[in-house]
């Protein structure tokens, strides 16, 4: 790297820079709710009808149709939707708190649809743990005992137990609180107690549902910042469903968005904005300020004749609002250097399109 190269701001962890072996990899997952719901996915015409048409045809509604996507190891994963595009069904049949109708996801080498009963339990006490909206606290235990609930059902002794939760109590931010009972606190604590308690086990895959969407604005981006740090301090996996474009952006390295129990489009945040799949993406991204979210990858353009290339450099993953600074501030283009590689350049009219919403043809 040159002295001049601004380091790029790291992507977390997107299936290119592990070691190519995902964490959880679902394949062509369908779950259909109703009768003889299983001959829906085998059948192209029953899976070309629409929501409406299937109902009335069949009595089914196909809330997960034929979805795909592998998560990376310490990736965060977001999956985002309107409400009823079947986000809660897809995350539930990936730990079979629902049955999936057909379509395989493979974890630790095996399709956890062939999984028993005592594997399923395995799985359930030990690789992941699911956060949801409604926190699920037990009213008559303390705090600390909440957290260690998972712990007690393993069998773990009391003093081993009461020395994990409270190790995570403080990890969330809940010092103080230990003895405290859960109607004792607000939302946005309870919600730490939630977060505490899946991550006591110490899972492989953290599941959230929405675990964020009843609190207030601010409790909640203050929620979304304690994801963040604990994602940086514990590096897990998480699979963390939501409808909030915002939210998914803040969390996510890639976000699959859902329509109808389809898969709309699965990316980085600067590919949904940058190239939207279709009108429904264009539409959920639209409002997004563009400059905080588009790396200088999409904004480049390549030398002309006469552009001075003694620039400064800056890497192809910076966020444009980051370079904008550096850009302008600059008597000549900046260099997008990746690799020793000179892939484009970007000059204060790359930028200024950018903040004023005028660049790729918008
Ligand atoms: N147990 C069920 N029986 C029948 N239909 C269901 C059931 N659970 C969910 N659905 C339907 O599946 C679709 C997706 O629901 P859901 O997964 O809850 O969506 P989301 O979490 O995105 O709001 C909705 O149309 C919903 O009505
Ligand atoms: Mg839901």
């Amino acid at each position: 790297m040159t002295p001049t190269q601004t380091e790029a701001p790291q992507r977390r962890g997107t299936p290119e820079d592990a070691d190519g072996t995902p964490v959880v990899s679902v394949r062509n997952l369908w779950k259909v709710f109703g009768p003889k719901a299983d001959r829906v996915p085998g059948s192209e015409e029953l899976c070309g009808l629409g929501r409406r048409e299937l109902m009335e045809r069949t009595g089914c509604t196909a809330a997960v149709r034929d979805v795909t996507f592998d998560v990376a190891p310490g990736e965060v994963f977001v999956v985002m939707g309107l409400s009823g595009s079947g986000k809660s069904t897809l995350v539930r049949c990936l730990t079979r708190l629902i049955e999936p109708t057909s379509g395989e996801v493979v974890f630790e080498g095996g399709d956890i649809r062939g999984a028993d009963a005592k594997r399923l339990r395995e799985l359930r006490r030990r690789k992941f743990s699911m956060v949801f909206q409604h926190f699920g606290l037990l009213p008559h235990r303390r705090v600390v005992d909440n957290v260690a609930f998972g712990l007690e059902i393993r069998g773990m002794s009391r003093a081993e137990r009461t020395a994990r939760a409270q190790e995570v109590v403080e990890l969330v931010g809940l010092a103080g609180y230990e003895n405290s009972y859960p109607d004792q606190l607000s939302g946005g604590m309870q919600q730490r107690v939630g977060l505490a308690r899946a991550l006591a086990g110490d899972p492989d895959v953290l599941f959230f549902d929405e675990p964020f969407s009843a609190l207030d604005p601010l409790i909640r981006r203050d929620m979304q910042n304690e994801v963040i740090r604990l994602h940086h301090e514990v590096g897990k996996t998480m699979v963390f469903i939501t409808h909030d474009l915002s939210e998914a952006l803040k969390l996510g390295d890639r976000i699959l968005i859902m329509r109808d129990g389809r898969t709309v489009q699965c990316g980085t945040g600067d590919e949904l904005v940058g190239a939207p799949a279709d009108d429904y993406v264009r539409e959920f991204v639209r409002d997004v300020p563009r400059g905080d979210v588009l790396t200088l990858r999409w904004i480049m353009r390549p030398p002309a004749d006469g552009d001075a290339l003694d620039g400064p450099e800056l890497g192809p993953d910076v966020v444009v609002r980051e370079a904008t600074r550096a850009v302008l501030a600059a008597d000549r283009p900046v260099k997008v250097v990746e690799n020793g590689r000179l892939l484009g350049i970007v000059g204060d009219e790359e930028i200024l399109a950018v903040v004023a919403g005028r660049e790729g043809g918008m």
